[in-house]
């Protein structure tokens, strides 16, 4: 066996009622890639965070190469060799790639930052471990996975021997995913050990060695992955089976409830979007494929009201909302769940019955609907929907006053969800509604959208995900540099025929003229 990079042992860590973790034991073997599987909730990313430093545990010990240590910060979790690639960048968006890298570490001539030595370090490091990057790139303008390549940069130059990532995937795209394996997979042969925390079984199967799964803080499931199944894993994680939700295909759909014409939106002098036009019936779910970054993110940012049409005209019901603002296309119906769910989704500051009641602050049964108390909020019927909505979705929490910031990160996406949907807007946008839930609740939300159509909502679903278009969208439209290149209904929809109209090869039919 190889020999031990890292050892916890016996970590625990509770939060006021909350274990957090139990008595978990984990061992690191050097040049190995471990994944650590669990639902929402089950301790991974506060493993992760102690590992680092960011967290002290309760109890429990940490050895790295055989050496007890006791971070008090993640500076000291560094100098023993750990790196953390945060899923929440931490980078500085005005800077260079070059300048992120060094920041903290900076090579120095003569007291000032030496700059060629900086491009010089992350020009090695990426031919090293097959990290593509342009070291003079303003951060600002990088992709997720140009982004993701820079927080591993900044922790193999700090000669990090011990990487940690966090749900690294959730953000990125399928070829950005193969290229961070391929970057995991050299990193461990020139005998760096990984762990990474993933929801997705495939790639788990695809890229560890070895497996730890977590339900409820305590260790329930250790597998080499070679012996693993899927079955055993979800086994492991939920206690029980989960079978995917089938798209049964449902009548007619009705009238158009949702119609985008010629829209552009353009962002500093370039067209994100170009003369989209897209059309959603009642009882429909329309989906939208596309690699991150070809329009889709703003298409639904113009339907929302938070980026500005340059041209083209939106409209829910029948009503021209190109002018209203955010709260006024509400009103006329409409429920988004944004991408970014720490950015535009949620308050992270704010309890949970406080997010859970964004927006339907002002009417019944929460808000009072006329007399002279209109517009008051009841706080005793935000507490109660709330509970009704935590219970529902299955939000792990300690209660609906806790902080959504403190919520684990699938759990928060609940939330949004949870919110969103329990609206009954007759036009839902979703963007990316899954996004690092665990399976379970994966199938949950599947099925909710499945029901929001059966009763008669108009769905338009934003997503990386080629399987979970297939599996709940009547027809796929696919997005390239701004425009819609094809659309596919469901039974044409092929994983082949999706993936070559979003790298840009669309053969797929001329989009049909919105009625
Ligand atoms: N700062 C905090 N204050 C209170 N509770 C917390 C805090 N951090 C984590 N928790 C709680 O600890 C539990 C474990 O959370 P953790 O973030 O480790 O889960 P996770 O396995 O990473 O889940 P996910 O897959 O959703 O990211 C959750 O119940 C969470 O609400
Ligand atoms: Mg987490």
């Amino acid at each position: 066996m190889r020999s031990a990079a890292v050892e916890l042992r016996g970590i625990s860590k509770r939060f006021d009622a909350v274990v957090a973790n139990d008595g978990v034991d984990l061992v690191l073997h050097r040049g190995t890639i471990h994944a650590v599987m669990g639902e929402n909730g089950a301790g991974k990313s506060t493993l992760m965070s102690i590992l680092f430093g960011l967290v002290r545990p309760d109890s429990g010990e940490i050895v790295v190469k055989g050496e007890p240590r006791s971070f008090r910060g993640p500076l000291d979790a560094i100098a023993a060799g750990l790196g953390m690639v945060h899923q929440h960048f931490r980078l500085f968006d005005s800077m260079t790639v070059a300048e992120n890298v060094v920041y903290g570490a900076e090579p120095r001539r003569r007291g000032v930052l030496d700059r060629r030595a900086a491009a010089a370090r992350v020009r090695e490091l990426s031919e090293r471990y097959g990290l593509e990057t342009d070291s003079d790139a303003v951060v600002g303008r990088l992709s997720a996975g140009a982004r993701q390549r820079v927080e591993i940069l900044k922790a193999l130059h700090r000669d990090a021997e011990i990487l940690i990532l966090d749900e690294p995937t959730a953000v990125l795209t399928p070829d950005e995913v193969d290229s961070l394996f391929a970057v995991l997979r050299r990193a461990a042969g020139e005998g760096s050990t990984v762990v990474i925390v993933t929801h997705k079984i495939h790639e788990v199967l695809a890229i560890s060695d070895e497996v730890t799964v977590l339900r409820d803080g305590r260790v329930t499931g250790r597998f080499t992955t070679a012996d693993a199944t899927s079955d055993a894993l979800v086994q492991a994680m939920t206690g029980r089976e989960v079978r995917p939700v089938g798209n049964a295909g449902t009548g007619e759909p009705g009238e158009v409830a949702l119609e985008v014409s010629g829209l552009t939106v353009t962002d500093r002098g370039v067209d994100r979007a170009r003369d989209v036009s897209l059309a959603v019936r009642r009882g429909e779910i329309v989906g939208v494929a596309g690699v991150s970054g070809n329009g889709q993110h703003e298409v639904v940012a113009a339907i929302l009201g938070t980026q500005r049409a340059a041209s083209g005209a939106i409209r829910i019901l029948g009503t021209d909302v190109t002018s209203l603002d955010v709260r006024g296309r509400r009103a006329r119906g409409l429920a988004v769940v944004p991408e970014d769910r720490r950015g535009e989704g949620t308050a992270v500051t704010m309890s949970t019955a406080e997010n859970l009641a964004l927006g339907h602050h002002r009417t019944p049964p929460i808000g009072a609907a006329n007399g002279w108390r209109r517009g008051w909020m009841s706080l005793r019927a935000q507490r109660d929907q709330a509970r009704r909505l935590i219970a529902d979705y299955d939000v792990r929490t300690s209660g609906e006053r806790l902080p959504v910031g403190a919520l684990s990160g699938g759990n928060a996406q609940k939330v949004v969800v949870a919110r969103e949907l329990s609206h009954r807007a007759p036009v839902l946008v979703v963007e990316q509604p899954t996004q690092g839930v665990d399976i379970g609740a994966i199938e949950s939300i599947h099925q909710r959208l499945l029901d929001y159509r059966r009763d008669g909502g108009a769905v338009l679903l934003v997503s990386h995900e080629i399987a979970e278009l297939q599996a709940l969208a009547d027809r796929v439209l696919v997005m390239f540099a701004g425009r819609i290149v094809a659309e596919y209904p469901r039974a044409e929809a092929t994983t082949e025929r999706i993936g070559a109209a979003m790298a840009g090869a669309g053969q797929g039919r001329p989009q049909e003229p919105v009625p």
